[in-house]
C-alpha cells in the first residue's frame, strides 16, 4: 500500500474528493438497509451484525472497503434523529451546512489549545463565542463538549469565586450533571429542592436560601430534560440577588428559544445569571460537540489560568500571541465553533427562529392530538417541544414496555420520564422536517403497541 493521502495541504481536496462520494454512497445504503428510525432486533442483533461487518479489527493486511463496510454499518445501525420517529431525547438532527462545515474542521484539525495550532479558528472562537453570550445577556463565553462540561466549569468557577465550601441549591428537576459536578469538585452535598410540578418553586427555593449559610450557588433550568419545562427565572434571580447567592441557569436545552421571536420571552431573566448553559447540539441543530458556557464576569477566567511553556509562553503572550490554555480545561481542541458560525451565518437568527418556532409548533399539535385521543393522557401543554403522554388507565410497568417494544422493533424511538410520581412517555421534537402525519403515526405505534403489549 502506498502512503496514504493527507485531508488538508494541497492535495487534500482531491483525496478527499472520492472517498467523500464512498461516505455518501454508503449513508444512503445504510439508511435503507435500516428503513426506519432504528434498527430492528435490539442490542444483540445490533452487535452481531456490527461484528461481522467488522470482522478483524486489526488486519495483518489493511482493508480498502472499509470505509464504505464501517460507515454503511454505521448508518444502518443509527437510531436517526432525522427520522421523524426518533423523539426519544434531546438528540437533533445535523444540518447538513453545519455536518458540511464540521468536515472541514476535521480536514483542518486546528487545536485550540495555541494561537500557532489555529490562527483563524482562535480568532473566529473568540468572536462567534462573544456573540452568542451577548445574544443572552451574558459578557463571554467558553466553547464546550455540551450542557455536562458547561455545568461542571459553572461549578467550577462558582468555587473558584466563593472557596470550597459554596454549597449547590438546585430543584430535583435539575440535569443529573449539576449534583454530579458537586460531587467532582468535591464541593458540600447539594441542596435539592423536590419540584412535584416540575419547577422549581420559588417559596420553597426562598425557604431553603433562608435555612443555608453561604456561600451559596443556584442553579435553575431553562428547558428540563424530562418535561421541557422552564423554571421561573425572574423570581429566581431576584430571590438570588436579596440572599446573595450566585446564579447559574442551565439553558442546555432551552437556549435556542433565544433565536425566536415568538418564543424569546420565556427565557425573561436568563442575563441575571452569573453563568449559562448553552448547548447547540441540543436546540441548535448541530453535530455533536456544540456546548457553551457563558459568563457574566470574564474576569472569573483568571481561574482557568495555566501556564504550559510550549503552548502559551509569558514572552510570546506579551509579545501579543493570543493566549488560549485557559479558556477550557481540554488541552487539544477541535473548532467546534466553525460548525456553529456556519450555522448562524448561513440561517440568520430569523432562520433558526424559524427551526425553532417549527418543532415548538409540532410539538403543540402533538400534545392535540394526545389529548384528543381517548386512549391517552397528557400530562400538560409543552413550554418548549417535549410532549410527556401515557397510554390512559396504564400502569408504569406497561407504559415501560410500551417504549421497549417500539424500540425492539425499530419502529418509533420514544423517551421515557418520571412526573407527577408516574412514569410517562416522552416525545422531544426537535425535527423541523416533521409533518402533522407524522405525528399521528407515531401516536397510532404507541398505540397498537400498547394493545401488544401483555399486560
Ligand atoms: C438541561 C440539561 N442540561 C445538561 C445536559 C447535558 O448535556 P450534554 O448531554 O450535552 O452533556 C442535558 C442533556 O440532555 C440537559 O437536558
Amino acid at each position: 500500500m502506498s502512503t496514504p493521502p493527507l485531508a488538508s495541504g494541497p492535495g487534500g481536496p482531491d483525496a478527499l474528493r472520492p472517498l467523500l462520494a464512498t461516505v455518501l454512497d454508503a449513508l444512503a445504503a445504510g439508511v435503507r438497509e435500516r428503513g426506519g428510525p432504528l434498527p430492528a432486533g435490539g442490542p444483540d442483533a445490533v452487535a452481531a451484525r456490527v461484528a461481522d461487518a467488522l470482522g478483524d479489527v486489526l488486519p495483518d493486511t489493511g482493508d480498502p472497503d472499509a470505509l464504505h463496510t464501517l460507515v454503511q454499518e454505521l448508518a444502518a445501525g443509527a437510531a436517526d434523529p432525522a427520522d421523524p420517529l426518533c423523539t426519544a431525547h434531546l438528540h437533533s438532527p445535523p444540518l447538513a451546512v453545519a455536518t458540511a462545515a464540521d468536515l472541514a474542521a476535521s480536514a483542518l484539525n486546528p487545536s485550540l489549545d495555541s494561537w500557532d495550532q489555529a490562527p483563524s479558528a482562535s480568532a473566529l472562537e473568540a468572536a462567534v463565542a462573544r456573540t452568542l453570550a451577548r445574544t443572552a445577556g451574558l459578557a463571554d463565553a467558553l466553547v464546550t463538549t455540551g450542557g455536562t462540561e458547561s455545568n461542571q466549569l459553572a461549578l467550577l468557577l462558582a468555587r473558584e469565586a466563593h472557596g470550597g465550601t459554596v454549597r449547590l441549591v438546585c430543584g430535583a428537576n435539575a440535569h443529573h450533571s449539576l449534583p454530579r459536578a458537586a460531587w467532582l469538585l468535591g464541593l458540600p452535598d447539594p441542596v435539592v429542592i423536590p419540584t412535584p410540578d416540575g419547577t422549581l418553586d420559588p417559596a420553597a427555593l426562598d425557604k431553603a436560601l433562608t435555612a443555608h449559610p453561604g456561600p451559596l450557588l443556584v442553579a435553575a433550568t431553562a428547558g428540563t430534560t424530562d418535561a421541557g419545562l422552564i423554571d421561573p427565572l425572574p423570581e429566581i434571580a431576584g430571590l438570588c440577588t436579596a440572599h446573595g447567592a450566585r446564579l447559574h441557569i442551565d439553558a442546555a436545552y432551552g437556549g435556542g428559544l433565544l433565536f425566536s421571536d415568538r418564543h424569546r420571552d420565556k427565557l425573561a431573566g436568563l442575563e441575571a445569571a452569573h453563568t449559562l448553559t448553552l448547548d447547540l447540539h441540543k436546540l441548535g441543530w448541530q453535530p455533536v460537540a456544540a456546548g457553551l458556557l457563558a459568563l457574566a464576569r470574564p474576569h472569573e477566567l483568571a481561574a482557568l489560568h495555566q501556564r504550559a511553556d510550549y503552548l502559551n509562553a509569558e514572552d510570546d503572550t506579551e509579545a501579543g500571541l493570543p493566549d488560549l490554555l485557559g479558556r477550557s480545561l481540554r488541552t487539544t481542541r477541535r473548532p467546534d465553533i466553525l460548525k456553529i458560525a456556519v450555522t448562524l451565518k448561513t440561517l440568520g437568527r430569523s432562520g433558526l427562529g424559524t427551526l425553532v418556532d417549527l418543532v415548538c409548533a409540532r410539538a403543540r399539535e402533538f400534545a392535540v392530538l394526545v389529548q384528543e385521543h381517548p386512549g391517552f393522557e397528557l400530562y400538560g401543554r409543552p413550554v418548549i417541544s417535549t410532549v410527556l403522554f401515557r397510554p390512559a388507565g396504564a400502569d408504569d410497568d406497561a407504559v415501560a414496555a410500551v417504549r421497549r417494544r417500539l424500540q425492539h422493533d425499530g419502529r418509533a424511538v420514544l423517551g421515557r420520564a418520571r412526573a407527577d410520581g408516574r412514569l410517562w412517555l416522552k416525545a422531544t421534537v426537535l425535527n423541523p422536517h416533521t409533518r402533522p402525519d407524522d405525528l399521528a403515526q407515531l401516536l397510532k405505534l404507541a398505540e397498537l403497541a400498547e394493545g401488544n403489549t401483555p399486560a
